[in-house]
């Protein structure tokens, strides 16, 4: 019809006006990262979608995603292409202060924090390095996601292995980490790094449970978060509301347990 469309939704109201128009929050992701997000044909699936439908349900709003590479989700944020990013994305001081993106002081994004996440080190079934922590990685060939916390985890780790006298690390950056788990699977790469609850699905449900295990103990590595553009704050806010209604009526718990990541 084309006209403001109206909802009974509870937080409605606490949206901006353009999204009651329009009645839609677009939501940039990169779905090859189970079970955060996967294609399922071609449906976007996971904890993230589950939980933006959740949100959209208290908002009155549908969310819709789209696939994109992960690396130039935050850029399209602030292209406009997309309203917020929901890709178990890690909140960070870099992301909140888009100096990448040339952002000036009080530019870049929020997050709202939704997830706590964790380092995970993924490898071959049998662990044939014998890996255990990121300082094991030291002279081994490691393949981490382009435009990660996780690459940039591994190249912090190689400077400390040179200035520890040890050999450094040979990273590769593919543009998913699907790919990187592909590397490791045949052997051209030693290890993945990403986050653990990607690591244990990948190491229960790939080829039956027999091509990769999780080596060691996750490292803390700070909450996930929703990333909307600082300029839209009004957004955030609502989706912040709507958050803390699902956590409160229990569909959030529901949602984790569906995909055994409570
Ligand atoms: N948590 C890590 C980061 O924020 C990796 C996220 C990768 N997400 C994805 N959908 N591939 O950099």
């Amino acid at each position: 019809s084309g006209g403001a469309k109206s909802s009974s939704a509870p937080l409605f109201g606490k949206l901006p006006e353009k999204y009651q128009k329009s009645g839609v929050v677009k939501v940039g992701t990169d779905a090859a990262y189970a079970p955060m997000e996967s294609m399922d044909g071609t449906r976007i699936v996971g904890i993230d979608p589950d939980i933006a439908e959740a949100l959209g349900t208290k908002l009155g709003v549908k969310f819709s995603f789209e696939s994109g590479k992960f690396d130039g989700l935050i850029g399209s944020l602030y292209s406009g292409r997309y309203d917020l990013v929901m890709s178990g994305m890690t909140d960070n001081k870099d992301r909140q202060q888009g100096l990448d993106e040339g952002k000036k002081a009080g530019e870049g994004v929020d997050f709202v924090d939704y997830f706590q996440s964790g380092t995970a080190i993924l490898v071959k079934k049998g662990n044939p390095k014998g890996i255990k922590t990121l300082d094991d990685l030291c002279g081994k060939k490691v393949a981490v996601q382009l435009g990660t916390t996780y690459a940039d985890a591994a190249t912090a780790q190689s400077a400390k292995c040179e200035k520890a006298g040890k050999p450094k690390i040979a990273i590769e950056t593919p543009d998913t980490d699907a790919e990187a788990q592909v590397r490791v699977k045949s052997g051209g790469a030693d290890a993945d790094l990403n986050d653990f609850p990607v690591a244990v699905h990948v190491a229960k449900t790939a080829d039956n449970g027999n091509s990769f295990e999780v080596a060691g103990d996750p490292v803390d590595a700070g909450p996930f978060g929703i990333a909307v553009d600082k300029q839209n704050a009004q957004l955030r806010d609502a989706v912040k509301e709507a958050l803390d209604a699902i956590i409160a009526d229990g569909t959030y718990k529901k949602i984790l347990d569906k995909w055994g990541a409570s």
